[in-house]
């Protein structure tokens, strides 16, 4: 992987998060380059809030040419966290002046500048630029990065309509950058989403859950197919709204049931579906995590439920699925059961087998199968 960053004065490593063999990713992109354009010593001077930062190729490269800059960071993911923060240290860079925030929270300091990478869910960029509209005072300018052609004048339109006037500048290395201006108009938060399966399970979805407003075709198949047997300790690992984990609350009424996500907004999606659904709060637990890297470990897992992204961002990816299998390997007790849906042609069979030296297909239809391996 290529993770030597040069651009103007700045020079850095930057590593993706977790490290991935592959070559083609890397930790930032040419909108990142064309949005530092941007920054120079007087914008530095005020608080800059950072949006969307996939692995803090923006907030290393300002506090390498301005330490001081007073900067809030904002992500839903937890990958984007971990990757930023380790990113600040690799490059010996302070985490003074930093404040890091989750979508649920404000920043304590107006900013007097918001810089934004495009993030791909559109509901959640509108839900960004809503939220930005209580924060900010009027006539403070947002700079959102993007790739040129994701750039359009429907997009222009929908900044307009829910933040402030906006004009994209011209394309360098196919991006582009657009600059905004905040019409100092509050508006409210998004609704969420909320609806239910056939089953009756209450759903909520917060606009950057994964199937916010119905059920995936995967997770449907898993529903149809839960394993038999008692289990007390279960993880719904890429929880998204929860479906899986609110259903194994149902199907073994005895079990801690531990909902994991990269997506802050997933697991909060989850908790609210499970307050909705009014469940047990005692055996609800909640955790925005990188697959299990801090499952508490006195946690005995007996089964994982695992529906595994194919993609990190905008790159498709299958090293998310394979730490997941990995991680559940490691935190399952032996005869514990790891149970998978995935689409048949993405050969989860194959990596199982590898990894717990057995694996049974449980279900299958013409796109999906069903697979399960057990902890010798
Ligand atoms: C295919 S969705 C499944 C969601 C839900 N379980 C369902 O079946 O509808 C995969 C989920 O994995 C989550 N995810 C991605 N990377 C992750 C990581 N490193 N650790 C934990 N969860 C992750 C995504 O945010 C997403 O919610």
């Amino acid at each position: 992987m290529i993770n030597q960053f040069q651009f103007n004065n700045v020079s850095l490593q930057l590593n993706r998060y977790p490290a991935t063999a592959n070559d083609n990713l890397q930790a930032w992109d040419a909108a990142d380059e064309h949005l530092l354009q941007h920054i120079d010593e007087q914008a530095a001077h005020q608080p800059i809030l950072i949006v969307n930062d996939s692995f803090g190729a923006l907030l290393c490269s300002i506090k390498q040419q301005f330490a001081d800059c007073q900067i809030s960071w904002l992500s839903d993911a937890k990958t984007s966290v971990l990757g930023c923060q380790q990113n600040l240290a690799n490059n010996q860079l302070s985490d003074a002046h930093i404040e890091w925030l989750t979508p649920a929270q404000t920043p304590a300091m107006t900013p007097a500048l918001v810089l934004l990478k495009l993030p791909k869910n559109l509901n959640y960029f509108i839900e960004q630029l809503r939220q930005l509209s209580q924060w900010l005072a009027p006539a403070t300018q947002l700079l959102i990065g993007a790739k040129a052609k994701n750039i359009n004048q429907a997009l222009l339109n929908t900044i307009e309509s829910h933040f402030g006037s906006a004009s994209a500048s011209l394309a360098w290395k196919k991006t582009r950058v657009i600059s905004a201006v905040f019409d100092g108009k509050r508006r409210a938060p998004l609704a969420d989403q909320r609806w239910q399966t056939d089953t009756g399970i209450k759903l909520i979805g917060l606009a950057n859950v994964f199937a916010a407003t119905k059920l995936d075709i995967g997770a449907r198949l898993m529903l149809d197919n839960y394993p038999q047997g008692q289990f007390n300790q279960v993880v719904d690992l890429g929880c998204g709204n929860g479906v899986l984990g609110m259903q194994a609350a149902l199907s073994y009424p005895d079990a801690q049931i531990h909902f994991v996500d990269d997506s802050f907004e997933a697991v909060q999606s989850a908790q609210m579906g499970w307050q909705a659904n009014r469940l047990d709060e005692a055996r609800g637990q909640f955790h925005w995590d990188d697959c299990l890297s801090h499952l508490p470990a006195e946690i005995e897992v007996d089964l994982v439920l695992c529906n595994p992204p194919f993609h990190q961002g905008e790159a498709i990816t299958d090293h998310i699925a394979w730490q997941m299998f990995m991680d559940a390997k490691k935190r399952l007790a032996v005869g514990g059961m790891l149970q998978v849906v995935g689409n048949r042609h993405l050969g989860y069979h194959v990596k199982l087998k590898r990894l717990f030296g057995n694996c049974q297909t449980a279900a299958s239809n013409n796109k999906f199968v069903i697979l399960r391996s057990v902890k010798a």
